[in-house]
């Protein structure tokens, strides 16, 4: 599908998409709201908002714990949208998805409740410097706490992963490889499916945070074989505070609670307890499970219009919005001439990003400017604050041409002083 067909398809569903969209039709500081922080967080579709609702208006109850049909509807529910997430990601048994608070909670439990059990002196855990801080400081820690080494695979100046790097640390004594399929700072698509395949020449496991990939659809853990997969629902449509850690069967197997209580016993004894299957013995305590039935109805929606429609229309967006920054003087798009999704990064020249920030604000426009939680990465770019653009397929390009617009009125503006 090209750019044209897909522009085709999305102008005709673009208003029934920004309908499904409630928040988006809103002023704000007297200028439509131009909404470009979904690196951050999503917005929800009428369907999402309308199911939670449904949900605590009829049928809310604990799940499994029940034998009331409140509880049965709740526990139904839930496991729905279990299986709707193992379809989503190409996982043939609902059995290895977990529910997690977010993908911070996903890739600490792999790091601490996976890794750690294998880690000691004389072997290494490898990440990027592409990480956010929840795919990076989690095994920087387990590493210290264990004597493993922590080995951070460094960007190229042309801003691709420096693949060579890899290749030179991968042997057996390596843990696990945890790596972004996309970057949140610079939009920067990782290799995954290489990294994959050259990690798995000696046995060693890769978790991936596809935080920034997931609403994309290409996430498909059969094709990429990966060990474990991490990602959030506010950032795929869904409610905040519920994520998804799929692992194999395997590696679930073997993995340690960091949480212990009700819903994941087997036994309890005085003296000794026994553990449930997974996911069960993963996910302690009351589940968000009006998070979960939420996640799985965002899914659904998002496989309604398509996930090869999304990403088409996303990556068309990216780079309309990277040529019309890269082009506004004083701009500088920041990542280097790489493939890019969903996300852009700039800095201005003698502007710092927090005023750009909060001037396009002023604006109606919804950016983030900061440190994105990856201070590596931003150091071995140069700065400590930069200012993000993330559209997401609700986005139009009469937007980015207003962004534009804006950006020129605010560094002229801001020139002159
Ligand atoms: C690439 C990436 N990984 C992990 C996270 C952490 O997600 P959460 O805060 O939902 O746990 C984010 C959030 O911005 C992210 O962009």
């Amino acid at each position: 599908m090209d750019g044209k067909d897909i522009e085709g398809r999305v102008d005709r569903m673009q208003a029934q998409i920004r309908n499904d969209f409630p928040i988006l039709e809103q002023k704000i500081n007297n200028n439509p709201l131009i909404y470009f922080d979904n690196g951050a967080t999503t917005q929800m579709p009428n369907c999402v908002l309308e199911c939670l609702n449904r949900h605590y208006m009829q049928d809310n109850a604990n799940v499994h714990r029940g034998i009331h049909t409140l509880s049965e509807r709740s526990t139904c529910a839930m496991e729905d949208a279990r299986k709707t997430v193992a379809d989503f990601i190409g996982c043939d048994d609902p059995m290895q998805i977990i529910f997690t608070r977010g993908a911070t909670d996903s890739l600490n439990q792999v790091a601490f409740g996976y890794a750690a059990q294998y880690m000691q002196k004389g072997r290494k855990v490898i990440v990027t410097e592409f990480e956010h801080h929840s795919n990076f400081v989690p095994w920087q820690q387990a590493a210290k706490r264990t004597g493993a080494e922590f080995v951070v695979i460094p960007m190229r100046e042309d801003g691709r992963l420096d693949i060579e790097a890899l290749e030179r640390e991968l042997d057996e004594s390596v843990v696990i490889v945890s790596v972004t399929a996309i970057s949140n700072v610079t939009g920067t698509v990782l290799p995954v499916r290489e990294i994959i395949q050259k990690a798995h020449q000696y046995n060693v496991p890769v978790c991936v945070d596809a935080s920034q990939a997931i609403r994309h659809g290409q996430m498909n853990v059969r094709e990429l074989d990966c060990d474990f997969l991490a990602f959030s629902g506010h950032k795929t449509m869904g409610p905040a505070g519920i994520g998804v850690l799929y692992g194999k069967k395997e590696r679930l197997d073997v993995m340690e609670p960091l949480w212990y209580g009700g819903g994941m016993v087997d036994v309890v004894g005085n003296e000794d307890t026994s553990f449930t299957t997974i996911p069960y013995r993963l996910e302690a305590g009351t589940p968000n499970y009006p998070g979960a039935i939420g996640l799985g109805q965002a899914l659904h929606y998002l496989q309604e219009i398509g996930t090869k429609e999304i990403a088409a229309w996303e990556k068309e967006l990216t780079d309309t919005l990277e040529q019309r920054l890269s082009e506004q003087k004083y701009v500088h798009v920041l990542g280097g001439n790489v493939e890019k999704q969903s996300v852009i990064s700039v800095v201005v020249d003698g502007i710092h990003p927090y005023d750009m920030a909060s001037f396009l604000n002023k604006y109606g426009i919804a950016v983030r400017s900061g440190n994105h939680c990856a201070q590596p990465m931003l150091r071995r770019l140069g700065y400590d604050s930069v200012i993000r653009f993330s559209p997401a397929f609700y986005n139009t390009k009469e937007e980015i041409e207003v962004i534009g617009d804006r950006m020129e009125k605010i560094i002229s503006f801001l020139k002159k002083w």
